[in-house]
């Protein structure tokens, strides 16, 4: 007997999607069915982009074909829901940016270039605004290389609830990582329109609640990737980070017309790297050069919000999930301090 949609339809009625407790045929996640032969292919449409019960329902989709006698060969190919769909589903749409809705201020952190230290100043501007008692979360937008969840030490895997990603909580910040779309060490492609779409849902669809400070740790470079985030969450101000030489500073100079010209407003620069202290004593050596920020911050009339010295401490503090700013009276956890401070005024003003 031939095996026709029906049976597979059949075949696939008893799966739940995990975190609606409900049938995938029932929500009508179940969008295609190509049967030639012995061989099916099904597409499932997630509820969200970045659904953490991804490769279980891939999984469960797969074994159920392959159950169906006359099936030899199976194949599912997963996609997201379009909001209409999901509107069916869930009756009234979150609206777009649902998740943000009690974020206060989002502040983004960028870079011209990769490697500067723009995931360290992330991680160490949040807890150290978090120390200052402001509620504060901070998200991983860097899909290339999501760090951030390592250096804060964190490896669970976000929990969904009505459509909506739940973040997780380390040293009083909370933490939502675009590596949750993508899964654990799977390569992000980052181009093209789906890819935008993706992101676009992802960062609407975290459930914040009531923060005062947002920090986002933007993707580095000058290209699509950063401004695609950028202009999708509502900035209250960009953070660009930079280190001293000169090959540095082009990029930032590039990094800033970028976002001058998408009205996504800058608030500061930040110098890292900018000078090694020399141990037991009182001398430093401007490894990288020196004045670069300066320069910088001068031609683009923006503040220099600080400079962080070069420190194993603020390494270490990344590698072990323990970030520098933690350790309290150090030199990295005051340079943080001041970059806090002078952020939250600049961006008063
Ligand atoms: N001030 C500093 N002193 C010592 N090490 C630092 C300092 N700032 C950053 N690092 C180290 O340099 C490396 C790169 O920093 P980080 O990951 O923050 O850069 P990034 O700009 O986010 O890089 P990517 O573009 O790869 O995301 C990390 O190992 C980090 O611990
Ligand atoms: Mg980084």
């Amino acid at each position: 007997m031939a095996v026709t949609k029906e049976t597979v339809l059949e075949a696939l009625k008893d799966i739940q999607d995990p975190e609606l407790n409900r049938s995938i045929v029932e929500l009508g996640m179940i969008q295609n069915i190509e049967i030639a032969g012995t061989a099916v292919r099904v597409t499932v449409a997630l509820t969200m982009a970045g659904c953490p019960f991804k490769d279980q329902i891939k999984e469960e989709v797969r074994s159920a074909l392959l159950s169906i006698p006359e099936i030899e060969e199976a194949r599912v190919v997963i996609t997201t829901m379009t909001s209409e769909q999901r509107a069916k589903v869930f009756g009234n749409e979150p609206s777009e940016m649902e998740g943000m809705k009690h974020v206060k201020n989002v502040v983004a952190v960028a870079s011209g270039k990769g490697g500067v230290g723009k995931s360290t100043v992330s991680v160490n501007l949040a807890l150290t605004l978090a120390k200052k008692g402001y509620s504060t979360g901070i998200l991983d937008a860097d899909m290339h290389g999501p760090d951030i969840p390592l250096m804060m030490g964190t490896r669970e895997r976000p929990l969904g609830s009505g459509g909506m990603l739940m973040p997780l909580e380390k040293y009083g910040v909370k933490l939502m990582s675009t590596a949750t779309l993508a899964g654990d060490g799977t390569p992000v492609i980052w181009r093209g329109p789906l890819v935008n779409k993706a992101i676009k849902e992802f960062l609407g669809h975290v459930s914040w609640g009531e923060l005062d400070y947002l920090v986002v740790d933007l993707p580095p470079g000058t290209g699509d990737a950063p401004l695609t985030v950028a202009s999708t969450i509502p900035i209250a101000g960009v953070i660009v980070v930079t280190t001293p030489q000169k090959v540095a500073l082009e990029d930032v100079r590039r990094s800033i017309a970028l976002f001058n010209t998408h009205d996504v407003p800058v608030t500061g620069i930040v110098e890292n790297m900018s000078y090694l202290k020399i141990p037991g004593s009182e001398e430093t050596m401007e490894v990288f050069g020196s004045g670069g920020g300066e320069k910088i911050a001068r031609a683009f009339k923006l503040p220099l919000l600080g400079k962080i010295p070069l420190d194993p401490a603020i390494r270490q503090g990344g590698d072990s999930g323990r970030p520098a700013s933690l350790e309290e009276d150090s030199d990295a956890a005051r340079a943080f301090e001041e970059i806090t401070d002078n952020f939250l005024n600049a961006l008063k003003t």
